[in-house]
Parts: structure tokens; C-alpha cells; sequence
């Protein structure tokens, strides 16, 4: 599955890349070019490497992302 469209990464790179010592978006960035375009994969590759941001803030109950996420959920 890909995690960075913009260059065509996927998950298995991304785990490959942290296996060989690339444990930070900023250094899968310099190995692959990943989330250096557009920016949206970045909380993915972030979770991948265990860094967990996302589920870190909605257990903490992140108002901006309850609140971000209020309307989309109406919508749908
Ligand atoms: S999807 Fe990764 S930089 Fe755009």
C-alpha cells in the first residue's frame, strides 16, 4: 500500500528504510524523497515508525482534531 503518492513509497519502504536506521520523517525524507512534496503522508510515516502522533492525540483527546473532524462526520 502506498503511503507517499506523491513519490510512489510504500509501507514496506518506509519499514525498510527505519530497519536500516532512519527512525524520523525528516530521515525517510532524505532517504526517499517521502513527504517532502505535499506533506499529507507525514502523520503516516510518522505512525509507521512508531512515533504514534495521531493516535497519541485523539486518546488524548486533541480538541483540534475532534473539532476539525465534527463537520467532516456531519457530512457524511
Ligand atoms: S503524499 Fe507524500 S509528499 Fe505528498
Amino acid at each position: 500500500m502506498y503511503v507517499c503518492s506523491c513519490f510512489g513509497i510504500t509501507e514496506e519502504e518506509v519499514r525498510a528504510r527505519a530497519a536500516a536506521g532512519a527512525g524520523t520523517p525528516r530521515s525517510i525524507a532524505s532517504a526517499c524523497k517521502a513527504g517532502t512534496d505535499c506533506g499529507s503522508c507525514v502523520r503516516r510515516i510518522q505512525a509507521l515508525l512508531g512515533r504514534g502522533a495521531a493516535p497519541r492525540r485523539h486518546a488524548a483527546g486533541c480538541r483540534a482534531v475532534a473539532g476539525s473532524a465534527a463537520p467532516l462526520d456531519e457530512a457524511a
